[in-house]
């Protein structure tokens, strides 16, 4: 059994994202990232933590549609007042880690994690939306490689912060381009379905 507890279940955590989220694209991109820290948690042999992971990911943009000046500081004063464990709440804070208020910086490899993969799954996203298919599952390492070079694409997603995570983890920007890539692949189906059930 895991020793980290998040302080909240799945549905508490998903209530208090659509408490303060509405827009459908913060749905999305909550409903994203948890997918993907789950699947890195059983990738990175971590499959006891996956749960707490995931919530981490769904609620890690948890303030910053409504505050986004204050975002991963008034993160951290939702969780609290959610009953969040501070475990919980340092690892949604530190994803802001040289870009907003907090003084959190990621140190657990799940920290990394998501400070690594938060604007590469943008990233992917908007890769998969210019091709024919719509989808991720038939995109290769090789065209997103591509699409992270060319900095007018998806121009909003920092190249510089995914390089800073890729090398917080100490890997290879390359492989984590691929395992990103792998765990969008693989969660599409399940990422589709709870993105129709919620928004
Ligand atoms: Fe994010």
């Amino acid at each position: 059994m895991s020793v980290l507890t998040a302080g909240l279940s799945r549905d508490e955590a998903l209530k208090l994202l659509k408490t303060y989220n509405s827009d459908p694209f913060h749905l999305r991109h909550g409903l994203t990232v948890s997918a993907v820290m789950e699947w890195m948690a059983g990738d990175l042999g971590r499959a006891d933590e996956a749960e707490f992971w995931a919530l981490v990911g769904l609620l890690h943009d948890v303030d910053f549609e409504q505050w986004p000046e204050e975002h991963c500081v008034k993160a951290a004063e939702l969780l609290g007042d959610a009953g969040c464990t501070p475990e919980f709440i340092h690892a949604v804070a530190c994803h802001g880690w040289g870009m907003t208020g907090t003084d959190a910086r990621p140190e657990a490899e799940m920290e990394k994690v998501l400070f690594a993969c938060d604007e590469l799954t943008g990233l992917i996203g908007a890769a998969a939306l210019m091709r024919p298919s719509k989808s991720t599952r038939d995109m290769e390492l090789k065209s997103l490689k591509k699409k992270f070079k060319d900095r007018k694409f998806a121009a909003g997603c920092s190249r510089d912060t995914i390089a800073q995570g890729a090398e917080l983890l100490g890997w290879e920007l390359d492989a984590l381009l691929e395992k990103t890539l792998k765990a969008m692949q693989e969660s599409e189906d399940a990422i589709e379905a709870a993105v129709a059930a919620n928004t």
